[in-house]
């Protein structure tokens, strides 16, 4: 079938609104027509090279170059067609994306580590899931790789029974799509990576699709102080509506304060969720934790950056902890149905974090918006 998508050609260029060929689906894959899709800062980082490992990298490892990649990890749809063994949808199901895939059967998947599924490797490379070859293509017949094998910046795309979970079909599936990788994942870094106990003083570095929900997440799981960090006023007024307590423009700003709000015994938890982690910013990152404090580092560093800048006598004298996460190191089989539970019965908020809507037409428009942090999370409605 023919439809249309958002196709990126390379590093420092625009998305390009392309007609795209999607093959049927075989074994083990379903086409899904997106309703909605995130502009997630993820997808960006192949706009700035953050994210896009370096040529000679790729060609070490034998592997074809980079672009074109279609965009979008972040969404919600509707299963039109199944390939031959799918089992858990059925067309006419409403899905969300899943921008890990979970197989159930690798070893994390079968003990409770979705989010490190073995069918994720590759995430950025190659065709299926399912057997390594392409059912995208783009200018009469080049293959085009999917963001997380999904290309939710595409009006149909196949993807792997993985990669997709079914959800109640009277949910909105714009709420639906926020909850498949920013909610998730900033929710998940608060409660279940940076373990938020009642009581616990934490830092949010970095409001915006991503921080705000572990703003909400912190917030749920009974911090005394959530301090929100956001240059943007308008970011800071969005934590505020949605469970900070306090709010500063910078770390260099939060740090005197937290020192003073805390008699000197620092946060318990920092959670870092800026646009890009350069190096340097961990420095007073980790500096923001007390003694016995956890630094969770969910934000995307530039792919080549070895480099950090952390004071690593005072990470073991003062017993701290730094810890990596994807997706919130949530299960997205289980969390994502379990968070929009928590929506439903109005103890997350959803609807509040769309600040514009945007057809694909205008996805350069909406990634525009938010480089200027005028978004806290900007959508496709196709
Ligand atoms: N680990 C994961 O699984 C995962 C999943 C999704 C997204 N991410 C990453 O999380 C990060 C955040 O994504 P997003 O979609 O929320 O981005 P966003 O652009 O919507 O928000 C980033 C916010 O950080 C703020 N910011 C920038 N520099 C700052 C600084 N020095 N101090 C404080 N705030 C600063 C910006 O003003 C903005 O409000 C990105 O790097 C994204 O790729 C990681
Ligand atoms: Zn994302
Ligand atoms: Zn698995």
């Amino acid at each position: 079938m023919k439809c249309r998508a958002a196709v990126l050609h390379g590093q420092d260029q625009r998305w390009q609104i392309e007609e795209l060929t999607v093959d049927p689906p075989k074994a083990g894959e379903v086409l899904v027509q997106w309703k909605v899709a995130g502009l997630c800062h993820s997808d960006e980082h192949f706009i700035t090279g953050d994210m896009v490992p370096p040529a000679e990298m790729l060609e070490a490892a034998g592997m074809p170059p980079f672009f074109p990649i279609i965009g979008g990890h972040e969404g919600s749809g509707v299963v039109v067609e199944v390939g031959p063994g799918v089992t858990s949808v059925a067309p006419g199901d409403h899905v969300s994306a899943s921008f890990i895939p979970s197989c159930g059967r690798c070893r994390y998947c079968s003990t409770g580590r979705q989010n490190l599924c073995d069918a994720g490797a590759g995430a950025m490379s190659g065709g299926m899931i399912t057997d390594g070859t392409h059912r995208h293509f783009v200018g009469g017949g080049q293959p085009v790789k999917l963001m997380a094998k999904l290309g939710t910046f595409a009006e149909y795309t196949c993807v792997a029974e993985a990669s997709v979970i079914k959800v109640e079909p009277d949910l909105p599936l714009d709420a639906v799509a926020l909850v498949s990788c920013g909610v998730a994942t900033g929710w998940g870094s608060a409660t279940k990576r940076a373990e938020v106990r009642p009581g616990d003083t934490v830092v949010v570095v970095g409001i915006g699709g991503i921080g705000i929900n572990a703003v909400q997440g912190a917030a749920a799981a009974g911090a005394k102080r959530v301090i929100a960090v956001d240059p943007v006023e308008f970011k800071r007024e969005k934590a505020m509506e949605l469970g900070a307590t306090h709010t500063f423009a910078s770390m260099e700003e939060a740090f005197p304060a937290v020192t003073e709000l805390t008699w000197g015994q620092m946060a318990d938890k920092v959670i870092m969720t800026p646009g890009v982690l350069y190096g340097d910013m961990m420095q007073l990152g980790t500096a923001l934790a007390g003694k016995g404090g956890t630094i969770v580092v969910t934000a995307i560093a530039p792919i080549s950056q070895t480099e950090s800048s952390v004071n690593l006598f005072e990470l073991a004298m003062w017993n701290k902890e730094i810890k990596g996460t994807i997706f919130g190191s949530l299960n997205p089989r289980h969390d994502i149905p379990a968070l929009l539970g928590l929506y439903r019965e109005g103890q997350l908020k959803l609807d509040e974090l769309i600040t514009k809507r945007y057809s694909l037409d205008e996805i350069n428009e909406g990634y525009q918006a938010m480089r200027d942090g005028e978004n806290i999370r900007g959508i496709i409605v196709y």
